[in-house]
């Protein structure tokens, strides 16, 4: 299936949408891996005086690129930004059948499936986080704590507690992915609203923290600061909306003269058909089986498996090897007089599945 053609120009002009915060900021598949720490082969350390050069090697828009250089540090927290959310891809999908790869990433993403909408979300809920983050860690020059002003975190600052500063990040954010010109097609709907969703799942996780102060813990005193959630949280969360992730179309909301997604009714709700919910993760196109080496993934052969748990669906049908190696560990240990543990060395069978080409 192909993307459906944008809206005639005139359609577009008599529109004024809110603005939509939709372009991808991880990787594609097509980018030199070697500034990415742990991705590539190593490389020295960041400098973050070098950011200017930090800046010309991440792929960014013109735009993005002068927010780049006009902060310092900025390049490093996008960095770390890209590289938690292809970590955290990759843990979540370790056991699936589409493992997060980079292969095949580049026609994947310009297709609209449940695993490009969870790319987008996954992007943008790393890059919201690592930069709250980064402004709590005083990495940033133009964002420090968390500065809600209330009474809570006054007392908070005072104490020298800093909060993860999320109301930056998601302003930055909306900034920063700006809306692309001239795409309000169903894809871009799609994107915006996986993205979205993304930056919600961050802010969902957000937490006040308080500790109390005083004479044998009365409580007198009570610092309390905002606290982001660990990002695996953000990523069970985000598998989860991408198991249940929902199909959509698109409808033209008459009232408003605009494209809206549209999601085919829940079995509780009343047959109509409804708006996403903003949690749900959308997409538009089905995905392949991601079986067999293609376009969109290397295929699952030579995937390791667990022979009880994962082995039948992961390897579709085709059966795995069985390997036997052998594995060295400790046994037998005694406790020597005076203080000392000696042990014998011995070996085990262990077993290790792979699919089948
Ligand atoms: C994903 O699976 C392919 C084989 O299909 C393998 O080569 C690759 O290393 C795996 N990637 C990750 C991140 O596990």
């Amino acid at each position: 299936m192909r993307r459906p053609p944008p809206l005639p120009l005139a359609a577009l002009c008599l529109l004024a949408l809110p603005a939509a915060v939709a372009a991808y900021f991880g990787l594609t598949g097509r980018e030199a891996l070697t500034p990415f720490p742990g991705l590539g082969p190593a490389t020295a350390p960041l400098q973050s005086r070098a950011h200017l050069k930090q800046c010309d090697l991440l792929k960014l828009s013109r735009k993005q690129k002068q927010l780049c250089r006009r902060e310092p540090g900025l390049a490093e927290t996008l960095y770390d930004a890209v590289h938690l959310g292809v970590l955290e891809c990759q843990a979540q999908f370790r056991h699936e059948r589409w493992n997060c790869s980079l292969e095949g990433r580049t026609a994947l993403l310009k297709r609209g499936f449940k695993e490009t909408a969870f790319l987008y979300a996954v992007s943008s809920a790393a890059l919201t986080h690592a930069l709250a983050r980064a402004c709590s860690a005083g990495r940033m020059e133009r964002c420090t704590c968390d500065d809600s002003p209330d009474l809570e975190n006054r007392q908070a600052w005072q104490w020298g507690v800093c909060g993860d500063n999320l109301k930056y990040s998601t302003k930055f954010l909306s900034n920063f992915l700006g809306p692309k010109k001239g795409s309000k097609d169903l894809r871009a709907r799609m994107d915006a609203h996986n993205t979205n969703m993304g930056i919600k799942a961050v802010r969902n996780g957000l937490k006040t923290t308080c500790k109390c102060h005083g004479v044998s813990g009365s409580c007198a005193v009570r610092t309390c600061w905002k606290q982001l959630s660990p990002f695996r949280e953000t990523g069970q969360l985000l598998k989860l909306r991408y198991d249940s992730a929902v199909k959509v179309s698109s409808t033209t909301n008459e009232a408003l003269g605009r494209l809206e997604l549209w999601a085919p009714p829940r079995s509780s709700r009343p047959a109509k058909g409804t708006a996403p919910r903003p949690g749900d993760l959308v997409y538009i196109d089905d995905s392949p089986s991601f079986c067999r080496p293609g376009k969109y993934s290397p295929g699952t052969a030579g995937r390791a498996c667990s022979r009880e748990a994962s082995c039948d669906s992961l390897c579709c049908g085709r059966g795995y090897n069985t390997q036997s190696r052998l594995v060295a560990f400790s046994c037998h240990c005694h406790v020597q007089w005076c203080c000392y543990v000696e042990c014998q060395q011995c070996v085990q069978e262990e077993l290790a599945y792979t699919c089948k080409q």
